[in-house]
């Protein structure tokens, strides 16, 4: 947690914006897993996070632009709960340490949005993305689930987004813990890897050592010889020799900041020589894309250069035909890689996504593509100094695309689907670091996370 005068500037920085009307941030709730006392482990939503602070279940806050009143709404625990969860400090007093002088018990923030309503007054919203928020809201605003978020307030996601898309040194700080944690559990997965042990070994590993740094997964462990399944997230098999693992992972510090790191390893310790040409390729492509990155250029370029390397690439191992201009006029990249280069990172590790795609990722200069694999790109637009991105190339071959796309032909002047079945059995590559765009370029966060065929290999050796 920053200083309460960080909370209050961004605060004030925002309400500037509005001339009038509620802004209303809505924190998360505990959701029950299995019964109403058993939760899953419980995320802050980010905005929450980044304007109040308050890493608490059931909170919502309110700026009023009018009054220049900040309240944040929640209950003190009571006798019962402080019998069965310990006393915390308050939320008065978390308040305070975020500059919020103000708070009133939940009850009450219902009727001070119907007020505003019956005063025609604007209530500013943000996508609602959890149910239990959703469906409070809608009955408090008395709309339907379904409509609810028809309603949310343009100008106050344009306005949360202008000041947390850009990362403050502070915030930079925190990111590269979450970067020191995910140095471990990167590293430790190099060097415990071994043929016979099952996936969810290394899982185990990987998320023992994010709770043992107070911090939390940024996401479900993706650690799996099935590396062609981009988000997979079953951990079943045992490795064998020949085996390459994609383990894309991350942490989330007490800060709620993140990291978001992906390696491929070779079960055996050393990459053979297939392993290698697709490795190869694909740590040129974020080379590519890491001398790129920086202000005024288009994300969405940068993620078409790295698959113009990878589409070359490709060609060289005769999995691709054709001219590479042709090639790449028909988005043959897409068959490859069939994701976005990247994301925003930071509070959330996909960050800001919960506010809309295409209103964070895209503008009026740069359009989403409907082409497959650039299609899936979520934030196209130009880097600006201060954007915190992932930079994640990968190669995937993926057998039921395969089938598809052979049988419907298609792109068959350029894919050579006689070679590439020869490939099917071979899973897939992602290498990811997380960078930060600076005035000049752009810097990679966090420690050197071992990542040349060379370094990969050392570091499984030792
Ligand atoms: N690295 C996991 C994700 O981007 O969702």
């Amino acid at each position: 947690m920053f200083s309460s005068t960080v909370y209050s500037k961004r605060r004030q920085l925002l309400k500037e914006k509005f001339d009038s009307g509620l802004l209303l941030f809505m924190g998360n709730t505990e959701t029950p897993m299995n019964y109403p006392h058993n939760w899953y482990q419980f995320r802050q939503d980010g905005s929450f996070l980044y304007f109040w602070s308050i890493d608490q279940a059931d909170l919502a806050a309110v700026i009023d632009v009018d009054s220049d009143e900040e309240i944040v709404f929640g209950d003190e625990r009571t006798v019962d709960a402080i019998i069965w969860m310990g006393q915390q400090a308050t939320i008065a007093e978390k308040a305070a340490a975020a500059g919020v002088r103000k708070t009133k018990p939940f009850g009450e923030l219902a009727a001070t949005l119907r007020n505003a309503q019956k005063q025609n007054r604007t209530i500013h919203f943000l996508p609602q993305y959890r149910a239990d928020n959703r469906a409070w809201l809608a009955h408090c605003l008395g709309t339907s689930y379904e409509k609810l978020n028809d309603g949310v307030s343009e100008q106050l996601v344009l306005a949360v987004a202008s000041q947390r898309m850009f990362k403050s040194d502070e915030e930079l700080a925190e990111i590269e813990k979450a970067l020191d944690v995910a140095y471990e559990m990167h590293t430790a997965v190099m060097q415990e890897m071994a043929p016979g042990k099952k996936e969810y070994q290394l899982k185990g590993l990987v998320e023992g050592i994010v709770a043992s740094h107070n911090a939390k997964i940024a996401f479900p462990v993706i650690l799996s010889k099935n590396g062609q399944i981009l988000h997979n997230t079953t951990h079943l098999n045992t490795l064998q020799n020949g085996d390459l693992v994609v383990h894309d992972s991350g942490a989330v510090v007490a800060s709620g900041y993140c990291s978001d790191i992906s390696r491929t390893l070779p079960v055996s310790g050393k990459f053979d020589s297939r392993q290698r040409d697709i490795y190869s390729i694909v740590l040129n492509a974020q080379q590519r894309a890491f001398e790129a990155s920086k202000p005024g250029v288009r994300f969405q370029s940068v993620h078409l250069l790295a698959c113009r390397e990878i589409v070359s690439g490709l060609q060289d191992l005769g999995l691709v035909n054709g001219s590479l201009d042709d090639a790449m006029e028909t988005g043959v990249f897409g068959f490859f890689m069939q994701c976005g280069l990247g994301h925003q990172m930071g509070l959330d590790v996909h960050d800001l996504e919960g506010l809309g795609e295409n209103l964070i990722g895209y503008d009026a200069t740069t359009k989403r593509s409907n082409v497959f694999g650039l299609s899936a790109l979520r934030f196209g637009r130009e880097l600006k100094t201060g954007h915190v991105m992932t930079v994640e190339p990968g190669i995937y071959f993926i057998p039921d695309l395969f089938d598809l796309w052979k049988k419907e032909q298609r792109l068959n002047d350029f894919i050579n689907y006689d070679a590439v079945e020869k490939w099917l059995d071979f899973g897939g590559v992602r290498i990811e670091d997380n960078v930060v765009i600076t005035e000049d370029g752009n810097r990679i966060l966090g420690k050197h996370i071992p990542r040349s065929i060379d370094e990969v290999e050392a570091t499984m050796a030792g």
